[in-house]
């Protein structure tokens, strides 16, 4: 009998309305528009304001009617929802029961994945291996983030960067060899000190002491995680790869995760792979975590073809890091 894969057969996705420029950056930090667009590639991004008064499970429910607008099925016959996410709506209840409930997916479990920027490929992986394993037929991966509630304005190291974006992919079982063929992923804790958001967590939970040090932000050394970037999603890249016998040429799309133009470019040439063959959208949309590479396939759908060699690669907070190669499954 033929292997059961993992294949995605709809992509959604959702960015709020509001777009933050440069210039308005520039009016409350020390920054330019010709720094941000030389140093980190970014035009503008996307932002969920807080006078809104909804998180990123609006933005989920949201991505999930722009794949049911493309993509007939029944939310009844979906068996596990995964969300990756750092910005949950709340600490309890989960973010994936909230959604679960929002778009009538109540036959599902479902539960929340934290692994920051690497959180999509992390949580194909888990929708992945669930299938393959004969158990369940149809998972929804969701993958999104309101970071701009954890950017601290006054930091200009971070706030060009952070946006806000979610994305979800329906999964569904298959004996045709194309979906996920395999992943490569990896965890380093030792980088605690060099991006972090310290505030709020069971170490420093919420008093008024982690707000005066605004401990509820995001703070990174930018330039040693940048190199760690580009040296983890090359060497990643380059032994999934080789390890299914690919050529340069059989790979059609690089996604990676949108961090820095410069990461991604860095990346493509220590590949060897032309910048065309490589999904960028940060300068529109900027670095939304774990949403960015499925807001790359939502923006590319089209221009995908069914046996496309696709390989995604991410790097984030922990730090985590890998790729994951797939055979595209449908011509939109
Ligand atoms: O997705 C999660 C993982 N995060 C990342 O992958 C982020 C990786 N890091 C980066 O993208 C880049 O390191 C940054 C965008 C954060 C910073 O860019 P950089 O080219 O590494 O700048 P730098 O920190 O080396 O700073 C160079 C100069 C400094 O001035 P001096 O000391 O040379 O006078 C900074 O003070 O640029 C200055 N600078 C800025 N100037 C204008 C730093 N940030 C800004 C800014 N606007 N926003």
């Amino acid at each position: 009998m033929n292997k059961v894969h993992a294949v995605i057969t709809g992509i959604g996705g959702y960015i709020p309305e509001y777009v933050l420029t440069n210039e308005e950056i520039s009016t409350y930090v020390d920054t330019s528009n010709e720094w941000i667009l030389q140093r980190i590639g970014i035009k503008e991004r996307r932002i969920l304001k807080p006078e809104e008064g909804v998180g990123v499970t609006y933005l989920a429910e949201k991505a999930i009617e722009d794949l049911r607008s493309k993509k007939d099925f029944d939310p009844l016959e979906i068996e596990a929802i995964i969300f990756a996410t750092s910005t949950p709506d709340y600490i309890l209840p989960n973010s994936a029961s909230l959604i679960a409930y929002k778009t009538g997916m109540t036959n599902a479990f479902g539960f929340d994945l934290s692994a920051a920027c690497s959180g999509y490929i992390y949580a194909l992986e888990v929708a992945s291996v669930y299938i393959s394993s004969g158990k369940y037929k149809k998972v929804m991966v969701i993958a999104g983030d309101v970071l701009s509630v954890l950017t601290d304005t006054l930091d200009r190291n971070t706030c060009p960067i952070f946006s806000d974006a979610c994305g979800v992919a329906l999964l569904e079982a298959t004996t045709e060899e194309e979906g996920i063929i395999d992943s490569i992923l990896h965890v380093d804790g030792n980088s605690l000190e060099y991006l972090h958001m310290l505030g709020g967590g069971s170490v420093h939970p919420a008093s008024h002491e982690t707000v005066d040090q605004r401990m509820h932000f995001i703070q990174q050394d930018g330039k040693v995680v940048f190199k760690r970037a580009v040296t983890s999603m090359a060497e990643v890249c380059e032994e999934i790869i080789q390890k299914n016998h690919l050529t340069k040429d059989d790979v059609k799309w690089v996604v990676p995760h949108q961090a820095n133009l410069r990461i991604i470019e860095a990346v493509a040439s220590r590949l060897d792979i032309p910048l065309d063959k490589v999904m960028v959208n940060i300068d529109k949309y900027g670095n939304s975590s774990a949403g960015t590479i499925p807001l790359c396939l939502w923006d590319w759908e089209k221009h995908m073809r069914k046996g496309d060699n696709v390989i995604l690669t991410a790097f984030g907070a922990g730090y985590t890091w890998g790729a994951v190669y797939l055979k595209w499954g449908y011509n939109a």
